[in-house]
């Protein structure tokens, strides 16, 4: 790389955080809103609908308008969408979930990223909360942490689901356990995808999760074909499971904690028994084309939800997962074309046997 192309990656990362604000600006003020109901607006009239000074309208829309997202008209001084009005309103959505998640979960604690390395620990959850913990400890506490990550997380979830259950065996009539399995939407999709006669999932999760796992089986009609236990993974894992589904939750962890929890599902099982895991994944050359969950996760995991842990290389978990007394039986990874562009990680399934 020329020196100056690497001052240009330099400015690309310096201004990561303004073109954030200042795109998201435009969509909380209701800009984008009002543009969508009428087009041509100019900022004066912009302005008087979304309650804010015509100049400063003016200045948040000169990003948009750069990227292409928003139209202007010099003649008319108006405004209309452009891209944005060819974006269907599902992946809009879907979008502006993961912004808010950005805003509220990473933009104030990420200030503390490198105090967070050194402690170990997510020093923007003390600093701005007042809470010494994990951001799944914070959840429970923080209505604003809470609304932000659960509906990230169910919207993470609902768009891996269906690739995650194609490319998963669950044999007919299987005891399956979702380990960490939050508040039972992993159980339920799991019943949906894989119905078969005599079929039970169990949600593992901590305690304080049952109330709200048990009201989801019961609003989605499944409470007779799935259930919840409570208990932490580094204490002991349930038995009397044939498959233990691990989604989203390995990468929360270092190496130590990840083999403590594979042991622990290793004790709980039979042998024969199956382990699927759904984790995101680095390229083993993480220079390659798309090795996308890069640009976020170190930064999510070490400096908003744990202090610890992250994406690894495929070799990594597989590796792991047979220090612990499993075989391999099968890696799928995510196709990055078959993912929409948005998508943080790229995620990949790995399968294994119990052996020893
Ligand atoms: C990132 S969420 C994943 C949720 C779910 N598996 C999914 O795919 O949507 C991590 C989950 O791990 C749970 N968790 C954290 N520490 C745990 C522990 N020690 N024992 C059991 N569950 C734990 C949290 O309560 C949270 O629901």
């Amino acid at each position: 790389m020329t020196p100056e192309a690497t001052l240009a990656k330099f400015r690309e990362h310096m201004v990561g955080p303004a073109r954030f604000m200042n795109l998201l600006s435009c969509f909380e003020l209701g800009v984008i809103d009002a543009l969508r109901e009428r087009p041509g607006l100019d900022a004066v009239e912009l302005g008087r609908v979304v309650g804010a000074k015509p100049d400063a309208v003016e200045q948040l829309l000169h990003l948009p308008v750069k990227e292409g997202f928003v139209a202007y008209d010099p003649a008319t001084g108006g405004y209309s969408l452009d891209a944005l009005a060819d974006l269907p309103q599902a992946d809009l959505d879907r979008v502006l979930i993961f912004m808010d998640l950005v805003k509220v979960t990473m933009l104030r604690q990420l200030y503390y990223l490198t105090e967070s390395v050194k402690a170990g620990t997510v020093v923007g959850l003390k600093e701005f909360y007042g809470y010494e913990g994990n951001l799944f400890g914070a959840v429970a506490e923080h209505k604003d942490l809470r609304e932000s990550w659960a509906t990230a997380m169910d919207a993470g979830t609902a768009r891996v689901d269906p690739w995650f259950f194609d490319n998963v065996e669950i044999p007919a009539g299987a005891r399956v356990l979702d380990l960490a399995g939050n508040t039972g939407l992993g159980a339920i999709n799991t019943y949906r995808h894989k119905t078969s006669p005599g079929l039970h999932v169990t949600t593992f999760d901590l305690p304080e999760k049952e109330q709200e796992a048990l009201e989801n089986f019961r609003a989605n009609g499944v409470a007779e074909h799935c259930s919840f236990i409570g208990g932490d993974v580094f204490r002991e894992v349930p038995t009397g499971f044939d498959v233990v589904l691990i989604r989203h939750f390995l990468t929360l962890w270092d190496r130590s904690e990840v083999l403590k929890i594979l042991h622990n599902v290793n004790k709980s099982l039979d042998v024969g028994g199956q382990v699927s895991v759904l984790v995101p994944v680095y390229q083993d050359d993480v220079r390659e084309h798309d090795s996308r969950s890069v640009d976020f996760y170190p930064a999510f995991f070490l400096g908003c939800a744990m202090g610890q842990g992250g994406p690894q290389k495929l070799s990594t978990w597989s590796g792991w997962l047979e220090e612990c007394g499993f075989e391999v039986t099968e890696v799928v990874v995510e196709n990055p074309t078959d993912i929409p562009a948005d998508a943080l990680p790229l995620q990949a399934v790995v399968s294994a046997r119990k052996t020893a």
